[in-house]
């Protein structure tokens, strides 16, 4: 891990229903961040370029099967994969902007039924986000918003159980987001947030591991 006094870049991540806009609110954020003079880059899981991406996007967009036991699997590894350029990033003081993580994949699996702390096991030990910005919306209202796209999982009654899972993994390091705001209100609550943890990173605030 890093000592106590380094400075390095803040891991912030975005997590919400489908539909509950942080794709938006990351890229604002990201543009913000820079404009500021802010080291920063956009992330996001699952990250659909490498070998194990592609695999995962075959599965959501349904032209491959997967064991949900098998597929959760691949989203812990497709972050796995990234976890060291993660950690690199953040100690050369590069803030990370990451859209979705172990959140959504504990959130989602459990959804399906699966074990929650099966769920979770396989991510222990991955870098821990520095705050977790939960962009709430209940699922209605998210389902209203332009309808979903075809892929897996967009569909009303599992996202209903996607948002009771999420509030179980739900720490100190979450804030929530009132995402039914107009999207200039929303990102400035985002803001206010990223802010002051990105000042606590920067005097060496330790990078913690999941699940602790
Ligand atoms: P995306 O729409 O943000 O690209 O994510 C694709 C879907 O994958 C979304 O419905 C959430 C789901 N998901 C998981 O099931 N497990 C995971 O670990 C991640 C990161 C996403
Ligand atoms: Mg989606």
């Amino acid at each position: 891990g890093l000592s106590a006094s380094e400075s390095r870049g803040a891991f912030i991540v975005l997590e919400g229903l489908d539909r509950s806009g942080k794709s938006s609110q990351c890229a604002n954020l990201l543009s913000f961040l820079n404009k500021q003079g802010i080291a920063a880059e956009a992330w996001r899981f699952p990250d659909r370029s490498t070998g194990i991406g592609n695999m995962i996007s075959s599965y959501l967009s349904s032209s491959a099967d997967l064991d949900d036991r098998t597929v959760h699997l691949l989203f812990s590894a497709n972050r796995w994969e990234k976890s060291s350029l993660l950690e690199t990033k953040l100690r050369e003081g590069t803030t990370l902007v990451v859209d979705r993580y172990s959140y959504s994949g504990v959130a989602f699996s459990a959804a399906k039924g699966l074990d929650f702390n099966w769920c979770k096991a396989p991510d222990e030990g991955l870098p821990a986000a520095d705050l977790v910005l939960y962009l709430n919306i209940s699922p209605e209202i998210a389902a209203a918003r332009g309808g979903y796209g075809a892929e897996r999982y967009e569909n009303l009654n599992f996202q209903k159980k996607v948002a009771n899972c999420y509030k179980r993994l739900q720490d100190s390091t979450w804030k929530t987001i009132d995402a039914t705001k107009s999207i200039d209100d929303v990102q400035e609550d985002i803001r206010k947030a990223v802010l002051l943890v990105i000042a606590k990173c920067s005097q060496g605030q330790e990078l913690h591991r999941l699940w602790s």
